[in-house]
């Protein structure tokens, strides 16, 4: 996160901000209902995640302190309308921007990972047609309840299941008003036993799951643990689907109640095989 930090601290950047703000400041005078600052507060949280995952896709915050970005732009949507437009001085302005700079630098400065320097994947998000394409997902034969995890800002595939399912729900670190489409952490989220008929993660939950098992970083357990929880939480003939593959975890399950299917998706490059995780018993 030191880039993030970096652009936090630059002075450049902040006289850029003070200068955009002076120049908007009418327009947060009308952010004058609790939605418009829920929103308003939501678009910027989720302009400065992209930066943060753009930076570092492996970021992990948790629901907590998403939670906590959330309300510090909120925060500063109040100190922005509080001030009164006839008597703006450079210095109120610049003394809430820095305030806000500060309270983000201590939360999200506590990130950085030396193993990031190690990987590249840019982090991108997919049409849905595509993604029905490698996951190989046939909206026939899927079962509702349906659970996207890492679904992504715009949550493209959990817009197109839901015009054929009833129940498709998703996941995701980035703010969405969609009632159906949780903002939180995939740790923080409870995946109760024998409740999904389908539980779907392209690029996203798997993806992170191998970074951490390539770079032994502190998190694995944590993702062993989820997996298995996402495993538990499938009813019978319920089905995990992704991409990438985790042949590690996978191997071991085939005795346990669970048929594995793999598909290729490049060739000599079984890692990004996509996965279906059918569970055949308790
Ligand atoms: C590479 S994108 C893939 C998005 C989507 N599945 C697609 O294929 O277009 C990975 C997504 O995982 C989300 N993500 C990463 N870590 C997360 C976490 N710990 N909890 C929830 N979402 C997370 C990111 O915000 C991002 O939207």
């Amino acid at each position: 996160m030191r880039n993030i930090v970096g652009y936090l601290q630059n002075e450049n950047s902040e006289k850029l901000i003070i200068k955009t703000i002076l120049e908007n400041l009418l327009y947060y005078q009308g952010i004058n209902t609790n939605q418009k600052v829920e929103d308003f507060s939501g678009t910027l949280y989720n302009y400065f995640v992209h930066e943060c995952v753009m930076n570092n896709q492996y970021i992990c915050l948790s629901t907590h302190e998403y939670n906590g970005v959330l309300n510090l732009y909120k925060e500063l949507i109040y100190n922005l309308r509080a001030l009164s437009i006839d008597d703006i001085l450079y210095e109120d302005v610049k003394t809430i921007v820095k305030n806000h700079r500060k309270k983000l630098i201590e939360i999200i400065s506590s990130k950085d990972d030396e193993s990031d320097k190690k990987i590249i994947i840019p982090c991108s998000e997919y049409s849905a047609d595509l993604q029905m394409k490698i996951l190989r997902i046939d909206t026939n034969s899927i079962t509702d309840p349906i659970i996207d995890i890492g679904c992504g800002k715009d949550a493209k595939l959990v817009k197109l299941l839901e015009k054929l399912h009833k129940n498709v729900y998703g996941i995701d670190q980035y703010y969405n008003k969609q009632a159906n489409i949780l903002f939180d952490n995939w740790f923080d989220f409870y995946f109760a036993p024998h409740t999904w008929g389908t539980v779907i993660s392209h690029m996203a939950f798997t993806n992170h799951f191998r970074r951490s098992i390539t770079f032994k970083t502190d998190e694995f357990d944590k993702y062993i643990s989820k997996y298995r929880e996402i495993l538990a939480s499938l009813k019978i003939n319920g089905e995990f689907v992704y991409c990438p593959r985790i042949p590690e975890i996978e191997e071991t399950l085939i005795t346990s109640g669970y048929e594995i299917t793999c598909y290729s998706n490049i060739d000599g490059n079984s890692m990004m095989d996509t996965v279906h995780v059918r569970k055949v018993r308790i």
